[in-house]
């Protein structure tokens, strides 16, 4: 099922999200749910809060295959790289974001089971920023305050 995606200012997007405690068919669902989103809305990544659900549950695809990473931690991270990044719950802007070049994230798979990932470029920038949701952040708080105060007012008119 593909589900709406809660677009900026929804509040849910700015609370942080719980952890999964529970790994069960309603998860799974879930999960197949936002597999199926991201793919629809042609994302590179995919929060569930985004989706309308407080959860600590990404997907994401760089280019490589599906990715689910549940109660996932960045543990160390090296380097930083500029570039631009977009975001369904942001459709049509494009910012340029500062992310480190390689990250090691700790989560869990859908069985619960503990796991450790390495990536770095493209995808260590997907999995930054939709862990940046699940802490109820977004894009707009990378950026410097001034810019972040005017792109907001702009966003606020736009959806006026
Ligand atoms: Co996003």
């Amino acid at each position: 099922m593909i589900l709406d995606i809660k677009t900026y200012p929804d509040k849910i997007l700015t609370k942080k999200t719980r952890p999964i405690r529970e790994f069960d068919a309603n998860l799974q669902k879930l999960i197949d749910d936002m597999a199926e989103t991201l793919y629809a809305k042609h994302g590179a990544g995919l929060a569930a809060n985004q989706v309308g659900e407080s959860k600590q549950i990404i997907v994401v695809d760089g280019g490589e295959g599906l990715k689910v990473l549940i109660n996932p931690k960045i543990t160390r991270s090296r380097g930083q790289m500029i570039y631009a990044e977009g975001c369904l719950s942001f459709p049509g802007i494009e910012l340029f974001i500062k992310r480190p070049t390689k990250i090691a994230v700790a989560y869990q798979d859908q069985k619960g089971e503990a796991k450790n990932l390495k990536t770095e470029n493209l995808l260590a920038r997907i999995i930054c920023h939709e862990i940046d949701h699940l802490d109820g952040k977004t894009m707009l708080d990378k950026l410097p305050l001034l810019k972040r105060l005017a792109l907001k007012r702009q966003l606020k008119k736009n959806t006026k």
